[in-house]
Parts: structure tokens; C-alpha cells; sequence
């Protein structure tokens, strides 16, 4: 992963896998570290890092083109992420996804995180219209921890 440089365009497209509305986006991106995974000259892979605090950083969106998923990218790029955070003398990340995510939540699981709070509601209040995925509308937010070992 390497950071997007200033100026860069922002790929919009590919945050738009993680994250339903522009709005939501904008909320954060500006705010945060970018990095991305390239494949030749495309970027194929986002992860947007926003520090919470001088000991947390929250994943607040991560992405890998469809073309390129299920391939192990989002498995290496929240090892990276990891390392970065620890370099930076971070002591824990937090990652949101919805409640009802199986991969995701078996993915970040996998990846050292656990179930550390319920964000109750917050696809309801946060986005301007009800999102829903294998028709079931999002509610509630699972918030997962992995502590840092420095
Ligand atoms: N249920 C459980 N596990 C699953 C499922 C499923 N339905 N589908 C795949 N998996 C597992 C695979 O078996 C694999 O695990 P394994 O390596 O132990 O076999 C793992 O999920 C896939 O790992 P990767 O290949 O590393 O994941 P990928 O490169 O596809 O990246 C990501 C994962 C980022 C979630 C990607 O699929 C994506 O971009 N999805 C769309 C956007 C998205 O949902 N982003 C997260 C939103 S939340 C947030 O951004 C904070």
C-alpha cells in the first residue's frame, strides 16, 4: 500500500464498494490517511485511516475492486494497516461494518479483531435514505477492536 499523494484524485469509485453515499465519504476522507494498492497503473485497493486520538485509528472505509477480490488484497492490506498504525505508536484499531456483513465480519475477525461495540441505528440516522443489502435494510453498526501490541 502506498499513500495517495496530494492532489491526487480520490478513488471515489472504489470507497463507493465500502461506503453507500458521497456525502458519508466526504464526512471523513478529508480528515484521513489514503492508501491504495495499484495493479500496473490502476488502483484496485483504497483504505482510508482516521485518527481518532493519539492511540486509535479508525478503518473507516476499505475497498478492492471486484475484478480482484476474494485474492487475499483485503487480507495484506489490514496486515499493512496494522504495521502502520504500530509504527505510528498507535495501540488499537477500530473498524466499522454493518451487523448483518458476514464476510466482512468473518474477514476482519480472521484478521485479529473482535466485537467490541453495537453503534445501534446508525445506518438509519447516518444516510438519507434506507440502505439495504440481500434485502435486508442495515440498522445497526458492529464496531470492532484489534489491539496493537507495540
Ligand atoms: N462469508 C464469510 N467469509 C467470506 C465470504 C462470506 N460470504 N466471502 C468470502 N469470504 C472470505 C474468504 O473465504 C476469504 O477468507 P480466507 O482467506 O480465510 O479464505 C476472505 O473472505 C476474503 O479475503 P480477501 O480475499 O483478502 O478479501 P478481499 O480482497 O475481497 O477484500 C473486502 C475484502 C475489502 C471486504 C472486499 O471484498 C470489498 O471491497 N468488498 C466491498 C466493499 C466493502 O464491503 N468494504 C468493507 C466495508 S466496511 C468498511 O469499509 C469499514
Amino acid at each position: 500500500m502506498r499513500r495517495l499523494k496530494t492532489g491526487e484524485p480520490i478513488p471515489y469509485d472504489l470507497l463507493l464498494l465500502a461506503d453507500e453515499e458521497l456525502q458519508a465519504i466526504d464526512r471523513y476522507i478529508h480528515q484521513s490517511d489514503i492508501y491504495v494498492v495499484e495493479m500496473g497503473n490502476n488502483i484496485i485497493g483504497v483504505c482510508v485511516l482516521y485518527p481518532i486520538d493519539e492511540n486509535t485509528i479508525e478503518i473507516k472505509a476499505i475497498a478492492v475492486d471486484e475484478a480482484y477480490q476474494n485474492q487475499g488484497i483485503g487480507k495484506r492490506m489490514l496486515k499493512d494497516t496494522a504495521v502502520k498504525a504500530r509504527k505510528k505508536g498507535c495501540r488499537e484499531l477500530i473498524i466499522g461494518t454493518p451487523t448483518t456483513a458476514e464476510k466482512q465480519l468473518a474477514i476482519y475477525q480472521k484478521a485479529g479483531f473482535e466485537w467490541f461495540d453495537v453503534r445501534k441505528d446508525f445506518f438509519i440516522s447516518h444516510y438519507s435514505a434506507p440502505i439495504f443489502e440481500n434485502g435486508v435494510q442495515l440498522k445497526d453498526m458492529a464496531i470492532m477492536r484489534k489491539q496493537l501490541l507495540l
